[in-house]
């Protein structure tokens, strides 16, 4: 007896929960104590098996993000899983170590259901590891930090609000949601008691529109083991962090020097966002009529506080070298380059190429070669940054330019790590960003879209087809 939840109405909290069958015991574990989806671990090279029951009062699909697996277990929107039903997929785990993630996928006739779902509470963790990794020694155990962040706005009972109604819903659609809460792995004030040794965090925005901009209290650099796709080839160090949403970034931090008493909080510092922020924060729009947010994009907030409770000497190291098998696509003068610009279409939603999300019928999809190496260039002349994921793969960034105005969104641009592999690319306005991508073992069709969820469901969103 469960009653439709239409977006704009206080929800209640939706969650993925998962019993292991066959495994190894630390398959499936919990994420915190709240509605996080369980932390998922496989081993590269192995199968993996899953039967996903929807018993949700809607369709959805279990989409596996940033895996390379087939187009039929992707769990795209031409897919769904209709409530009360089950589906079986199955795959290979083809892909380099890392942390990736899952959330659904839905899309009706009557756009996207994607930012709803993901915050009532269905996205996860997922974690790849291997052998040449585990060689590496990294901090792991209690010294392993998986962190989901996202942000909520809850009503009188600690109910989660999505999107208002009225006069706020158009704008929120637009910018995407922000909610006046962090959350860290669905909890708020979040803080761990540590040592004086080093820790790996590892962190996934799970938010549905928010960018964070991460930082260290203390003025420490951020110093960066991997990316989406797994461990850069060494560490590198950053000033900051822009995480946009679904990146991931893997950070190693050492607590070393630091003495019991100390906390060093891992933060989002504060930075300028654009105009159409502003204009939300500001003045009326400020005061929630019109989907103003309490908590603008750029607002200095703290994330989690690592609290030092204890001295320890560890003997982890941080390595000079981190992964021998990053192979990034190969580019040459003469690899195809396919344009793709990034705007609206009369203000009813987003585009891309000035084209909205036609579902997987039309004829004219991009088509790409089995086996190929393309470049895909994403231009974005709109007022608002679009952080761009591509289904099925991992691909190098291979060129940022700036041939525009930022329109505000200056200060994050120091802290774009483009090393490494990547799913997910934040494009911010006036840039041009290339992308290197290889088109390899699978052939049909997979999607490319804008992962801010709301411009995503809005229309920001494209089947490809691997031929
Ligand atoms: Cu997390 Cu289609 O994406
Ligand atoms: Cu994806
Ligand atoms: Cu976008």
């Amino acid at each position: 007896d469960t009653v439709p939840i239409l977006p704009g109405t206080p929800s209640e909290v939706w969650r993925y929960t998962a019993e292991l069958r066959n495994g190894p015991a630390d398959t499936i574990t919990p994420v915190g104590d709240s509605y996080t989806g369980p932390l998922i671990r496989l081993r590269r090279g192995q199968r993996f098996h899953a039967r996903l029951e929807n018993s949700l009062p809607e369709d959805t699909t279990v989409h596996w993000h940033g895996l390379h697996v087939p187009p039929d277990v992707d769990g795209q929107p031409r897919l769904p899983i209709k409530p009360d039903e089950a589906m079986t997929v199955a795959f290979d785990v083809r892909d380099r170590a890392g942390l990736y993630w899952y959330h659904p996928h839905p899309h009706g006739p009557d756009g996207g259901r994607v930012g709803f779902q993901s915050y009532a509470g269905l996205a996860g963790p997922l974690v790849i590891e291997d052998e040449a990794e585990r060689a590496l020694g990294l901090p792991a155990g209690d010294q392993e930090m998986i962190l989901v962040l996202q942000d909520r706005r809850f009503a009188g009972d600690n109910e989660l609000t999505y999107i208002g109604s009225g006069m706020g819903t158009m704008m929120t659609r637009m910018r995407g949601f922000l909610g006046d809460r962090i959350l860290v792995n669905g909890q708020p004030d979040s803080a761990r008691e540590v040592a004086t040794r080093p820790y790996r965090l590892r962190i996934l925005n799970g938010s549905n529109s928010r960018i964070y901009k991460l930082a260290w209290s203390d003025g420490r650099p951020m110093t960066v083991l991997g990316t989406d796709g797994g461990l850069l080839a060494a560490p590198r160090q950053y000033p900051f962090v822009a995480l946009a949403p679904a990146q991931r970034i893997d950070l190693w931090v050492d607590l070393s020097a630091n003495d019991p008493g100390d906390e060093l909080r891992l933060l989002s510092d504060s930075y300028q966002a654009g105009m159409m922020d502003n204009m939300m924060a500001g003045g009326m729009m400020g005061s929630g009529m019109m989907g103003g947010a309490d908590l603008p994009a750029g607002t200095r907030v703290p994330l989690l506080a690592l609290r030092v409770t204890r001295r320890e000497r560890g003997k982890e190291r941080l390595p000079e070298r981190l992964a021998e098998d990053l192979q990034t696509p190969p580019v040459e003068r003469d690899t195809p380059l396919r344009r793709f610009k990034l705007g609206m279409v009369m203000m009813r939603g987003f585009a891309i190429n000035g084209r909205r999300f036609e579902g997987a019928t039309v004829a004219d999809h991009e088509i790409v070669p089995l086996g190929h190496t393309e470049v895909w260039e994403f231009v974005n002349d709109s007022m608002m940054p679009h952080p761009m994921h591509v289904h099925g793969l991992q691909f190098a960034v291979v060129g940022r330019e700036q041939i525009g105005g930022r329109r505000g969104w200056s200060g994050l641009a120091a802290g774009l790590v483009d090393s490494g592999l990547h799913d997910t690319v934040l494009v911010l306005p006036g840039e041009r960003v290339r992308v290197a991508l290889t088109f390899a073992d699978f052939e049909g069709l997979y999607l490319y879209h804008c992962h801010n969820m709301e411009h995503e469901d809005n229309g920001m969103m494209r089947y490809y087809r691997v031929r």
